[in-house]
């Protein structure tokens, strides 16, 4: 979509994280804002991992950061296990702040390189008062040891010493050590190299069955994604445009706009055949979105309704959601 909905939503199911409506704009002066994120609507399953995924700018890690309430959204609400975050202040909101963790891409400079690594993971428990100081330091050994480091060799060491898979090691141990249920992953491999990636990505995987953790993971690697997705959501320009399974997605993606994104990637899997489709130029300023469908000053399928007319979610599919007047249909 670069639409809107609330179709897709599965009410019925009891997740984890229901967000509606959600809005985050960013003020560029007086009279203008970014229109980030424009009206958004999903939810997350317990112990599912929602892939989110769109071009550079789109507003993943602004839609990841509201969910948060970093910066707090200027609409909408975001129901975290039962209880609306978005009505929460203070205290109130502080006491549930735990309980959703971000890991960000740049796990090097998320990390305070002048800290030794024992400190950077006992930094929130310490905040959070969870235990004496040598129960917290069990604790830092113990978190260390399921993300593979060995604590006799790391604990002393400094952030700065480790390589970009190591620090992001690090990230994730400090990222579980409050015991969070949900898990916002930002590009958590995008800058690693790929033999990495696979090692990082069999971590988040095994912290998820281990834990029972429910996954956000934001990327623009359509490849990555499928790998590790039970559902994906496609963003355009602070829209959502298609909601489906990763493989509903690769094999029939039904908007423009991810059939374009799909054909960019090689797709190790021979059995799907997806039509090319290019997205010419770029994507247009957010701070003036087009009128009616956002896409449609880039989709070939245009038409007079689509400058006029918002599309609304429909399903095409079971579980598989669109936003577009004119679905792709194979
Ligand atoms: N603090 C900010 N102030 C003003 N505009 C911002 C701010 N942060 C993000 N934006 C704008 O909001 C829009 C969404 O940005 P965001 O970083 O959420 O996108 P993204 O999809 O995460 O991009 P990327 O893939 O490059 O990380 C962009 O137009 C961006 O320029
Ligand atoms: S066909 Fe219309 S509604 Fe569908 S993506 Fe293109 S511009 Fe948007
Ligand atoms: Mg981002």
């Amino acid at each position: 979509m670069a639409g809107s909905g609330k179709l897709h939503l599965r009410l019925d199911s009891d997740p984890l994280l229901i967000v509606q409506d959600l809005v985050v704009q960013y003020k560029v002066n007086r009279k203008s804002f970014v229109s980030a994120v424009a009206g958004i609507s999903f939810d997350v399953l317990r112990g599912e991992t929602l892939a989110i995924v769109g071009e550079s700018g789109c507003g993943k890690s602004t839609l990841g950061k509201a969910i948060m309430q970093l910066p707090r959204p200027q609409g909408g609400t975001v129901v975290l296990d039962g209880v609306d975050i978005t009505a929460l202040d203070g205290n109130d909101l502080r006491d549930v702040r735990p309980k959703v963790q971000m890991i960000f891409q740049d796990a090097i400079s998320s990390l305070d390189p002048r800290l030794q690594v024992k400190n950077i993971i006992d930094e929130p428990l310490k905040v959070w008062k969870k235990g004496t100081a040598a129960e917290r330091s069990v604790k830092v050994d113990n978190l260390l040891n399921s993300v593979g480091l060995d604590p006799v060799v790391v604990r002393d060491r400094r952030a700065y010493e480790f390589s970009g898979g190591q620090c992001q090691r690090i990230s994730i141990a400090r990222a579980i050590a409050l015991d969070p249920v949900l898990l916002v992953c930002d590009e958590p491999v995008s800058a690693l190299d790929v033999s990495i990636q696979a090692q990082i990505l069999n971590l988040l995987q095994d912290m998820k069955e281990k834990l029972g953790l429910t996954i956000i993971f934001i990327s623009h690697d359509l490849a990555v994604v499928k790998a590790v997705s039970s559902r994906v959501l496609v963003m355009y320009l602070g829209k959502i445009c298609e909601v489906a399974s990763p493989d509903d997605l690769y094999a029939r993606a039904a908007h423009p706009y991810s059939r374009a994104l799909i054909a960019a990637v090689p797709i190790p899997n021979p059995d799907v055949i997806v039509k090319r489709i290019s997205v010419d130029g770029e994507p247009p300023s957010p701070v003036n979105p087009p009128s009616g469908c956002r896409f449609r000053t880039r989709c070939a399928s245009a038409s007079e309704r689509c400058a006029t007319e918002e599309p609304q979610l429909q399903e095409v599919g079971l579980g598989h959601f669109v936003a577009c007047h004119h679905p792709v249909t194979n």
